[in-house]
């Protein structure tokens, strides 16, 4: 696409503001997306909320289709939700959800089948291994064998790692040790041969994180259990992890012999109370003013080095395009993204592409145009 088309889009979709819906529907379907200038390279998709399943707004449904060709579940998939008692399932809205990504002609991914949080309480009071193998067997067969041949891919298993590479507690892991984790891909790939089987993480990057991973992915592929890929969830802030890591990291997955995707990017501006990125769900630590330098709006100097920060992203993921098989965001709109309330509640971030009226950011516009082979 070239510059002068590019600021025609922008204008037009800024100028979109003062429309009415049908006249913005249409204003929309004009402009170029991300899709299509990433469609020789690699999927693009977002995380959808419930609302967005549920195609409440109309004005945001048309953005989500006409950007985004790939879609996941923000939060419905997750055990607490899909599965809340031993013996009852709620597919209500998952129906929905892969209704959603064949009405609009979209990759449909799948998050996750076991993971230890917003987890269903009653898997943690199964303490006999007989037990925890039969109720995981149920969970993953009933979800993946109800959607079989639809889904494109299944974060199997999410976050099983800790930072220094062992595997992390849980209640899989205190019940039937390590075994859990062939069983879940074992049986994943039996309710469902045609779905690619991803192992899905944060803090992919970090050197002793990466060895756990490369073991984990290792001894299922010395065992013979099908593993297609691996999530980087890509929960990244302004200055880390370096590009170098990010680098090394997707070449090194790659090196594996499985797909990489980039499964939950977004960009956090705002301090870290523990100075590191990373995405465990389960710490959330006090309000604090300092930590929420921006409520009044991202000054020009922290815009200008988030756009370039996705630029710089966007530039390596096309250098490795043939290792890279999704890019996802963790979100449409800066309103929706979760980094407003975590890892404190009540803060105004602002990590994605499209800001909290759905307008794109400077961002947005400098990841176009990066591949010569697209232009
Ligand atoms: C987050 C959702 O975005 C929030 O709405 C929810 O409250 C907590 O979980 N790693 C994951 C995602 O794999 O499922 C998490 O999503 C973010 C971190």
């Amino acid at each position: 696409m070239n510059t002068k088309i590019k600021i025609l889009a922008f204008v037009l979709l800024l100028s979109m503001l003062g429309c009415n819906h049908k006249e913005k529907k249409d204003a929309i379907l004009l402009t170029p997306s991300l899709k299509n200038e990433f469609k020789a390279n690699f999927l693009i998709g977002t995380a959808l909320s419930e609302n967005q399943i549920l195609e409440k707004d109309t004005m945001e449904i048309a953005l989500i289709s006409h950007e985004y060709n790939s879609i996941t579940p923000e939060n419905i998939m997750k055990s607490m939700f899909i599965h809340p008692q031993k013996d009852t399932f709620n597919f209500k809205i998952t129906d929905k959800y892969v209704a959603f990504g064949e009405k609009y002609n979209m990759f449909i991914h799948g998050h996750t089948l076991i993971w230890h949080s917003q987890l269903s309480s009653w898997f943690s009071e199964l303490k006999d291994s007989t037990a925890m193998a039969n109720a995981m067997k149920n969970h993953i067969k009933t979800i993946v064998g109800r959607y079989k041949d639809k889904m494109g891919s299944w974060d199997v298993v999410n976050e099983a790692l800790n930072e220094d590479g062992t595997l992390r507690k849980s209640v899989f892991l205190d019940v039937l040790g390590e075994d859990y984790l062939t069983l879940a891909f074992k049986w994943a790939g039996e309710a469902d041969p045609n779905t690619d089987l991803y192992y899905n993480d944060y803090n992919m990057t970090y050197p002793e994180k990466r060895q756990g991973a490369n073991k984990l992915i290792k001894q299922l592929q010395e065992k013979g259990i099908k593993i297609d890929g691996v999530g980087m969830q890509g929960h990244w802030g302004l200055e880390r992890p370096s590009l170098d890591d990010i680098e090394q990291s997707i070449i090194n997955y790659a090196a594996l012999g499985i797909k990489v995707a980039i499964t939950e990017l977004d960009i956090n501006v705002l301090p870290s109370p523990w100075d590191l990125v990373g995405a465990d769900v389960n710490q959330n630590f006090e309000s604090d003013e300092k930590m929420n330098p921006y409520k009044n709006g991202l000054p020009d100097s922290v815009q200008t080095k988030f756009t370039k920060r996705y630029k710089d992203i966007f530039n390596l993921f096309l250098k490795h395009q043939d290792k890279i098989s999704r890019i996802t965001f963790w979100g449409v709109g800066d309103g929706q993204s979760w980094l407003n309330d975590w890892p404190i509640e009540g803060r105004t971030n602002y990590p994605l592409l499209f800001d909290r009226k759905l307008q794109p950011k400077p961002a947005y516009n400098a990841i176009f145009n990066l591949n010569p082979l697209n232009n």
